[in-house]
């Protein structure tokens, strides 16, 4: 199978790399892909919003399938153009791809198909946001209704913080604050049926100890040995299927990853939101346990056929990703700042790098060159072994004024 990626981040590097580790993959290319992609497949320099110029790239290649990465490609209608001119596309139409990227549909959908999430309201003036706020009261939660990259989200003790939130964007949700534990899982959809992977669990705010501004996460890790038996098979059947079955039911059938961001609260499972597309970078830990061949999988779900009693294999043990940030972000990430380190880091038993935010500078070694500039990724037969060795590896790395969390997977590796 000839395999195509859009994208170039993290989640990129780690889609290839799983597709890479598949024997039946014959030929892989990213568009745009980054320094660490272009070491297994070859990249494509293009826009991947542009849809013309993908499909014209996809044909050219003559590939079986193309993974989307990005919601933003999701949103531009990639998707939608490369099944019309019959290529098979892993990632949903942007009609479908309105669950991420409109916050208010996300709410409707669920509303229609009864499944759990936080109570909301759409608020398009300074007054309603005020009721709105009034009525959940504090922690206060605002939401942007368009994409933002998770950036934007506010939650806040301080109203005027809230009501500040609300007055820069145009349209936002205001919602229940949600108590407990995220969760994100991901189903692999065909527009009828869903197969989960294995839930992991993200870290969205900047600094230790969850302080700090929201980010696209700052690491990830996978199992999550605290989360109770019997949560996947519940969020396949009361938010998966349901949310699955209302898209197809408004024909605008769901193919691709459907992303759910859940908080185990003290009142039960809810939804926090839906992606259309693999986490970043929950998706680095999930696909290193995958021992089931993915290319075969992601293009069951973007022709039809997937098998929905299919029972996925996973490699024993434990995957935790450190995301190595540029100075100054989220707020203003500093670029071109040389990066040292990355052999050293590799070397580093049961750990591996992949490039997140990355170019090459002059003479060809590698610059920071986006917010998040590298996941290094640690392995190891339980959590405590892939945290040490995702950590060892990190230290190795230099680059001027970046910063990374020291908290990833802590508090999973304490419990009793
Ligand atoms: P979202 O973009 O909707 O995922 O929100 C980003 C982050 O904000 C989530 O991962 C949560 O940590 C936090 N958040 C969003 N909605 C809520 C909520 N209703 N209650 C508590 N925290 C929330
Ligand atoms: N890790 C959060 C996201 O991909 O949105």
């Amino acid at each position: 199978m000839r395999v195509l990626v859009l994208g170039s981040g993290g989640r990129e590097h780690a889609l290839a790399r799983a597709l890479h580790r598949d024997p039946s993959v014959t030929a892989l290319h990213c568009a745009p892909g980054n320094p660490g992609t272009a070491e297994i497949a070859d990249n494509h320099q293009l826009d991947p919003t542009n849809r013309t110029a993908v499909v014209e790239l996809a044909a050219r290649l003559r590939v079986g399938l193309v993974v989307i990465g990005p919601e933003a490609v999701l949103v531009a209608g990639v998707g939608d153009a490369l099944r019309k001119a019959g290529i098979p596309c892993f990632g949903p139409d942007r009609a479908a791809a309105r669950i991420e990227a409109s916050k208010a549909f996300a709410k409707e959908v669920m509303a229609a198909a009864g499944v759990p999430t936080a109570d909301s309201r759409v608020c398009e003036s300074s007054g309603q946001v005020e009721e709105a706020l009034d009525a959940f009261g504090p922690p206060y939660v605002v939401k942007d209704d368009g994409l933002a990259a998770g950036k934007g989200v506010v939650v806040t003790e301080s109203r005027d913080e809230a009501l500040r939130h609300a007055d820069a964007c145009d349209r936002v949700v205001v919602e229940e604050y949600l108590d407990g534990p995220e969760v994100s899982l991901f189903a692999l959809c065909d527009g009828q049926h869903a197969v989960p992977l294995l839930p992991a669990q993200d870290f969205k705010r900047a600094y230790d100890g969850d302080e700090g501004p929201n980010t696209g996460g700052m690491g990830a890790y996978t199992p999550l040995p605290w989360a109770p038996p019997g949560l996947v098979d519940e969020v396949m059947s009361t938010v998966v299927q349901p949310t699955v079955d209302e898209l197809r039911r408004r024909e605008t059938p769901y193919v691709g990853v459907l992303y759910a961001g859940l908080a185990l609260t003290s009142r039960g499972v809810r939804v926090v939101e839906f992606n259309a597309r693999f986490g970043d970078p929950e998706t680095q830990v999930v696909l290193d346990r995958l021992a089931t061949p993915v290319a075969t999988l992601l293009q069951a779900c973007a022709i039809g056929g997937l098998d929905p009693s299919l029972q996925l294999e996973w490699l024993p043990g434990a995957a935790v990703t450190v995301v190595v940030a540029a100075e100054g972000y989220p707020a203003a990430p500093a670029k071109g700042d040389e990066i040292t380190g990355l052999e050293e880091a590799a070397a580093v038993e049961g750990a591996y790098v992949l490039h997140a935010g990355t170019a090459l500078g002059g003479e060809g070694r590698p610059v920071a060159n986006g917010g998040r500039v590298l996941n290094v990724v640690g392995t190891g037969p339980g959590l405590a072994a892939a945290r040490a060795a995702a950590y060892e590896a990190a230290s190795k790395i230099g680059l001027r004024g970046s910063h990374h969390r020291t908290d990833i997977a802590l508090k999973a590796v304490s419990m009793p």
